[in-house]
């Protein structure tokens, strides 16, 4: 099955990919900073078809076009485009992110990297790879030595100020923080070791579904600011190689 979720994956990519940089049609969810492109439409009903058509019992959970038969066994939780402001704008940093949860538990995922062509997938208790790479943590423990990642959502002139101040404190006390503008790559590279850690305020089922099994089968942790284990549905996450998870509570905790 998990063949299913690299190939479905790898086909909506290369629909984003044909539009990258070319005319598309841009709307607004929200506000005008929340879009929805074509390519966002298009890839996630090449997603929907393809598990309709393969798996009709299955439940589906996806951002453009919300849940069907959300009580099954099996649940597909997908984000089509993951980056669309990225995409929108001409930033190759954007990615497909397709979960597989059976009663509940993540048990598949893969996030497709558009323009880097890599494709990162994780089975539960099988490990997570990019491509055909075996994907570890990073071994850092030192804050001062980390490189961390963040995003910042839609919403944050609603609630600017604590998002702000995290940054500032994971800023001050870390090597460097950087926000990329996809969830799904950012756990990616927690889960490569590439950052040391990942945390992100009101995310959505579909930016974590994915990404979370990646970093945990790469041997990271992922919790919400206090540390208690999460389900896709809490929106707080923190990732990290665990190695650096506690003081990355402590600096959350402050602010
Ligand atoms: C967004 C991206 C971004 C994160 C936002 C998400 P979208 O997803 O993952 O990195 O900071 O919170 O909503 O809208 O591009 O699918
Ligand atoms: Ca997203
Ligand atoms: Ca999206």
């Amino acid at each position: 099955m998990i063949e299913d979720l690299k190939f479905i994956a790898k086909t909506s990519g290369e629909i984003i990919r044909s539009y990258f940089g070319k005319t598309f049609s841009i709307e607004f969810k929200s506000d005008m900073k929340n879009l929805v492109t074509q390519a966002d439409k298009e890839s996630e009903k090449a997603i929907i078809d393809f598990i309709k058509n393969k798996y009709p019992s299955h439940g589906i959970l996806a951002e453009e076009s919300g849940s069907q038969s959300i009580g099954a066994d099996y649940l597909w939780v997908v984000d089509p485009l993951d980056g669309t402001s990225n995409f929108a704008h001409g930033l190759p940093i954007f990615s497909v992110s397709i979960g597989l949860q059976f009663k509940g538990e993540t048990v598949m995922g893969v996030v497709y990297d558009v323009m880097r062509d890599k494709l990162y997938s994780a089975e539960k208790g099988s490990g997570a790879f990019r491509d055909d790479f075996k994907l570890t943590v990073s071994k850092n423990s030192m804050i001062e030595e980390s490189f961390l990642v963040t995003g910042f959502p839609y919403n944050i002139s609603e609630n600017p100020e604590n998002a702000f101040e995290k940054f500032i404190a994971m800023t001050k006390a870390s090597r460097a923080v950087r926000r990329l503008g996809s969830a799904a790559i950012d756990f990616c590279y927690v889960a490569e070791g590439v950052f040391d850690g990942f945390w992100e305020v009101f995310l959505n089922p579909w930016d974590i579904c994915a990404g979370k099994l990646l970093v945990e089968e790469a041997g990271g942790m992922v919790t919400d600011f206090c540390g208690e284990p999460i389900t896709i549905f809490n929106n707080t996450i923190l990732a990290s190689n665990g190695k650096i998870h506690q003081k990355m509570i402590s600096l959350l905790s402050e602010r």
